[in-house]
């Protein structure tokens, strides 16, 4: 257990928080305030203890310079919003200079302020200690609240609590109860469901879970490299000749582990990769020479489901078909309003699996969605995340 929050006396301090506000933008507008709004518990909770707090994030991939596009100004105002209070911007090429420690230094007890992008410097993703140390300096303590930039060791998600005592906010704290618990005492039985494109990307995380779970159910584009390994002819669908390679092993390692491995029996393939493509629904053995799969099939969901609403621990992480169109999303849908009825424990690794719950509104039905996309897979892969291993025990 680490060190949280409620563990520190805060009158009177300065706290150095890091959050995730790696946030969706189109056209200099937030399209997805989901990681801004599962920080404001944190941050009304230091508000309201009289702290003066200090807000670090990164957003894009800016490469160590200031570009206009990547800057957090946007988000300062959307967290103003969402706190309905005032949260000060110290804008700096530097993030850090003589007139934002100034600034900071002049912050009342409750007041909030947002520095900018720390990927404006290029010390940030180096994990350079004298940049972890110029960020410390702002303040008492660090905070560690930036669960979907955990499984990275920056200077602002791990060099920087060298230097500070360092605990843990609400959302780390929730997301290392459901993923861990989910993880490591599941009610059973337990299932994981694994989506995505390639097999290889998500062998660490199946390996790992096929030593924990009852089921492991394959969805999303990697089926057909399943498929392949099973004998079929999957017409022009991916195909992931490494991931290939790794199928016996997996089926190898689930059949010694009394792990049921669950394929698909039928899927929905499309002429192309485009959502006004003529398609069809096909048994596995089935699909034509010139058609790409593009979804699972009905019979698939009738049988994931039927399987799913028995199980008391789910997990899922990546869809099963290209849900971003809206022909080819009923599969993924399907999942999602499963897992919406399942009165077990439902927990959505975050990335696409979460896009997708929320599109079909059905978050809110879920466990626990977590804001970490590759975080939350390198935790299910079981890693020790850098961002969360650096912070205190209790
Ligand atoms: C994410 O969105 O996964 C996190 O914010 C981490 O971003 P990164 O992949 O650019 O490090």
């Amino acid at each position: 257990m680490k060190r949280t929050i409620e563990d520190v006396s805060w009158s009177g301090k300065t706290a150095v928080i890091r959050c995730d506000f790696n946030v969706p933008m189109k056209d200099g507008k937030i399209t997805d305030d989901t990681r801004i709004r599962a920080a404001l518990p944190t941050l009304e909770y230091l508000k309201e203890k009289g702290a003066k707090v200090v807000i670090l994030s990164h957003l894009g991939r800016p490469k160590g310079e200031p570009k206009p596009e990547f800057s957090l100004r946007p988000v300062a105002d959307a967290l103003a919003e969402a706190l309905h209070t005032e949260v000060r911007f110290f804008p700096s090429d530097k993030v850090v200079d003589d007139t934002v420690r100034e600034e900071v230094r002049g912050l009342k007890p409750g007041e909030l302020a947002l520095l900018e992008n720390v990927r404006y410097r290029k010390e940030e993703t180096e994990n350079d200690p004298s940049f972890a140390e110029e960020l410390a300096s702002l303040g008492d303590v660090f905070v560690q609240e930036a669960f979907g930039t955990a499984h990275r060791a920056h200077a602002s998600t791990a060099g920087i609590a060298s230097y500070l005592p360092s605990v843990s906010g609400f959302l780390i704290e929730k997301e290392l109860r459901f993923l861990g618990e989910a993880v490591s005492s599941p009610e059973r039985p337990f299932a994981a469901i694994m989506g995505g494109a390639k097999v290889k990307d998500k062998i660490p995380v199946i390996t790992n879970l096929l030593d924990k779970v009852d089921y492991i159910f394959i969805g999303g584009g990697m089926v057909f490299t399943f498929l392949k390994a099973e004998g079929h002819d999957i017409g022009t669908s991916l195909f992931d000749e490494e991931g290939y390679e790794l199928i016996p092993e997996i089926k190898e390692k689930a059949a010694k582990n009394g792990v049921k491995l669950v394929l698909p029996v039928d899927v929905v393939a499309a002429d192309r990769f485009d959502n006004d493509s003529p398609s069809g629904i096909y048994g596995v053995g089935e699909i034509p020479a010139d058609r790409m799969g593009m979804d699972i099939g009905p019979k698939t969901e009738e049988l994931y489901c039927d399987l799913l609403k028995d199980c008391k621990t789910i997990v899922w992480n990546g869809p099963m078909g290209v849900f971003e169109m809206p022909n080819f999303a009923h599969g993924t849908k399907a999942i999602a309003e499963c897992l919406a009825a399942n009165e077990g424990t439902t927990v959505i690794g975050g990335g696409d699996s979460a896009a997708a719950v929320t599109q079909f509104g059905l978050a809110d039905r879920m466990t626990h969605i977590s804001t970490g996309g590759g975080a939350s897979l390198e935790f299910l892969e079981g890693k020790e995340l850098p961002g969360i291993a650096c912070l205190e025990d209790r």
